[in-house]
């Protein structure tokens, strides 16, 4: 049996994550020390991990408590097709206006996702035609690439500098391709470069995306990741951006949760819609639990 890989699958580059990992297993093996800072080994040859972003702390206890429980309800036990249960949507609108002051419509404008990388994955799917261009930043979490790819889009990259604080310069961007982007990816604060952004540049990304008609995918699976007590904006706390914009969230890192992920898509409702028919074809849906 000749098993001969689909033509998008041989345009993936491998994925990075397993290869770091790969890599520091290989070391591990050669006697090195992991996580270590240098402190074990002394010629100073200890493996710091800069893979995939898995925080090393435990989930809270509320939410073990939490969902132990939930595992003996029956009610959990069966398929939560479509947009899952009103509860999880309601209490992440609810979150969200806490922290950002922002209102979600827990109906429409939130979706819930097995991970926020599935649904930075399949949005593609969603909107993106063979031969459609797709921004990426580079360097940047693979996914958004992979999932151009999937959809047979194009990826132009945009390049993430230190001389431009690594924001994507929207003035570099070719324009004479901008007629055939459909999406842009951006994702603050970043991986892997650690930059924020502030308001001003959401502004600017908003304008560039509705003058063009390029929807954003902002990716904000670190939004609570941040030091010295600054907060990271959401871009719905900017003018416009539910015109343009669907914002990924994950409890991935905020809550140590990388073993059992969950997270949601909010923004535009019609995104947010043509998202959900992907995944209806996809998979059944999360039972979700709130805490
Ligand atoms: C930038 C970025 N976005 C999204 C994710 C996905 O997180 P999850 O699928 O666990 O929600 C990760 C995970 O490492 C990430 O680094």
């Amino acid at each position: 049996m000749d098993f001969k890989l689909s033509n998008k699958l041989k345009k993936l580059p491998p994925y990075l994550f397993v290869e770091i990992d790969k890599a520091k297993k290989k070391a591990a093996e050669e006697g090195r020390d992991i996580i270590d800072l240098g402190v074990g080994d002394p010629e100073g040859r200890d493996i710091i991990d800069l893979g995939v972003g898995d925080p090393d702390i435990p989930t809270p206890r509320f939410i073990i408590d939490a969902l132990s429980k939930a595992t003996h309800d029956p009610k959990t036990h069966r398929y939560s097709l479509d947009q899952g249960l009103p509860e999880f949507r309601e209490a992440a609108a609810k979150w969200f206006k806490k922290r950002f002051g922002v209102d979600l419509d827990p109906e429409n404008e939130v979706y819930p996702l097995i991970g926020s990388k599935e649904g930075i994955a399949h949005i593609p799917l969603a909107f993106v035609n063979p031969g459609d261009i797709v921004l990426v930043p580079d360097p940047s979490y693979p996914p958004y690439r992979s999932g151009t790819i999937f959809a047979g889009g194009e990826v132009l990259s945009m390049p993430l500098t230190e001389n431009h604080k690594f924001l994507p310069d929207l003035k570099a961007i070719n324009h004479h391709l901008l007629h055939k982007v459909k999406m842009m990816f951006i994702n603050y604060p970043n991986n892997p470069t650690s930059a924020i952004c502030d308001k001003k540049f959401f502004k600017d990304v908003i304008d560039f995306a509705t003058k063009h008609n390029i929807i954003i995918c902002h990716d904000a699976a670190y939004s609570e990741v941040s030091f010295d007590g600054l907060r990271m904006p959401s871009i719905f706390e900017v003018e416009g951006a539910k015109d343009v914009a669907i914002e990924f969230h994950s409890l991935s890192k905020t809550f140590n949760m990388t073993g059992w992920r969950i997270g949601y898509a909010c923004g535009n409702s019609r995104i947010i819609e043509a998202l959900a028919k992907v995944k209806a074809n996809i998979d059944s849906g999360i039972r979700e639990e709130t805490f």
